[in-house]
């Protein structure tokens, strides 16, 4: 292993502290927002099987390929991979891929605090006991009043942004450890009450039905895709997070035994998010399938009328800032490592002119709630006739940014670096685990994506 390579931003304290930074990015929106309402909408049971099969095959020998390459180089994700390319023989233009992925972390995250922002703005609301007895409509009314008022939505982006900067300035060990290893556990102690208030008030059988009980009649091809698509968001891939913070990971360290427990932890979140979330729903029968609103509008009406609704609704708001906090920490560092290494940059200053960029750039996203909701900046192109600028930068980044440094990680990683690197880097001994590795890498995962890919941009129907 590549030992004799130092990160100058130090190490991880251990393999659990980098278990829980990597979980802590995984687990965010996408598995407590996301993966509940795109359950909902393909309709359940059949729909989580093939999102485990994605998480599984697809999910964990990225997630592996992409720890490797940051620990291989312990330097931040563009010149790890020119560092990783040179070693190769290949050309160093493969730092771009680098490039990409810090790029798409970084306007994944101008939109991210905004919804953080959302999360943050509840707690407040459901604790002020808002939700009591609150129609469908006034629940809808209170929402789309907070979205509307830019001033507002500002200072809630504003304020995530100034936190997530704060915690990344204080650094790997005590700015991302010490917050992680603070946030997930609170994480779990809330998300474990959460599961029993709805085994207790809610129609639990109803939901645990709803989500293991497949029905392959309701499973499309387009439902396959999207779980796919779903796996490398909610597993922060293809972004440079991995890359970033596999630089911090100590060399003895297993990549494939810490892969898949992160792998787990965030599907076991995901899932337990979804046994918190659908027995509320149809103890009212509310719409499970109601989409993207689900969390902010469907979600209070059953808070609203439930026992001590606004203790567990309050809870529920946290638990899912906390979540999307220990995100938006991972998608800020890799622009901040990238800054410090390639710049010289100390990494307060680092912090700042990210942190003050970003927020420059959030403001069009912000504003498209509002103000600026006509504006529809590619509307000459099929598919973003109605698109705004948020939903054009969300589509953009998680549609087309990330599959493509997805394939480019694949195509890198298994058939540009030497076999010789990456089974030393990994250090499983070329047994039948690197070997199927290494398959998956070399076939399953460019090809799928590759699908997905054509399906989203239209050439490929189903
Ligand atoms: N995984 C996070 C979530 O599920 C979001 C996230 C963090 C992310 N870092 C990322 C998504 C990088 C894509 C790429 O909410």
């Amino acid at each position: 292993m590549a030992d004799q390579r130092q990160s100058v931003h130090g190490f991880w304290k251990g393999r659990f502290a980098f278990f829980l930074a990597a979980t802590g990015s995984a687990v965010g929106l996408g598995s407590i927002w996301k993966f509940p309402y795109i359950t909902g909408e393909n309709g359940g049971g059949a729909f989580v099987l093939v999102y485990l099969l994605c998480i599984a095959f697809v999910g964990v020998p990225v997630m592996m390929a992409e720890v490797l390459m940051g620990r291989r180089a312990r330097q931040n994700p563009v010149t790890a991979v020119g560092t990783l390319a040179r070693e190769a023989g290949a050309t160093t233009r493969w730092a771009g891929m680098g490039l990409l992925g810090i790029a798409t972390s970084y306007v994944i995250l101008t939109y991210y605090v905004g919804v953080t922002g959302w999360a943050f703005a509840y707690i407040f609301r459901a604790g002020s006991g808002a939700f009591l007895g609150a129609s469908p409509e006034k629940v809808s009314s209170d929402f789309g009043a907070l979205l509307g008022d830019w001033k507002v939505l500002l200072g809630w982006s504003t304020l995530m942004l100034a936190f997530t900067g704060a915690t990344v300035m204080g650094g790997v060990q005590k700015g991302i450890e010490r917050a992680v290893t603070v946030l997930m556990p609170g994480l779990l102690v809330i998300l474990l009450l959460l599961v029993g208030y709805s085994m207790a008030e809610g129609a639990f059988m109803e939901g645990v039905r709803f989500m293991f009980a497949p029905d392959f009649s309701k499973l499309t091809a387009s439902g396959v895709l999207v779980a796919l698509g779903h796996a490398f968001f909610t597993l922060s891939l293809a972004s440079g997070v991995m890359v970033a913070y596999g630089a911090y990971v100590p060399a003895e360290t297993s990549i494939f035994k810490t892969a898949v427990a992160v792998v787990a932890a965030d599907t076991v979140v995901s899932l337990l998010a979804g046994l918190a979330i659908f027995p509320l729903v149809f103890q009212y029968n509310l719409e499970p399938g109601a989409g993207p609103s689900l969390i902010f509008q469907t979600l209070p009406i059953a808070f609203g009328a439930m026992p001590y609704g606004t203790f567990f609704g309050t809870l529920f708001f946290v638990m899912l800032f906390v979540a999307a906090f220990g995100s938006a920490i991972s998608l800020l560092e890799p622009t901040v490592a990238t800054l410090v290494e390639k710049f010289k940059l100390t990494r307060t200053r680092a912090v700042v002119y990210s942190v003050l960029v970003a927020w420059a750039i959030s403001i069009p996203s912000v504003l498209s709630f509002n103000a600026w909701s006509g504006i529809h900046p590619f509307s000459g192109v099929p598919g973003f006739e109605d698109k705004t600028i948020y939903d054009t930068i969300d589509y953009v980044t998680a549609n087309v940014l990330l599959p493509i440094s997805g394939l480019l990680i694949a195509i890198f990683c298994a058939w540009v670096m030497k076999r010789e690197a990456t089974c030393d880097e990994l250090g499983l001994g070329d047994g039948a685990t690197y070997r199927t590795w290494r398959f998956l890498m070399r076939y399953i995962v460019p090809l799928s994506i590759l699908a997905v890919f054509l399906n989203l941009i239209g050439v490929l129907t189903f």
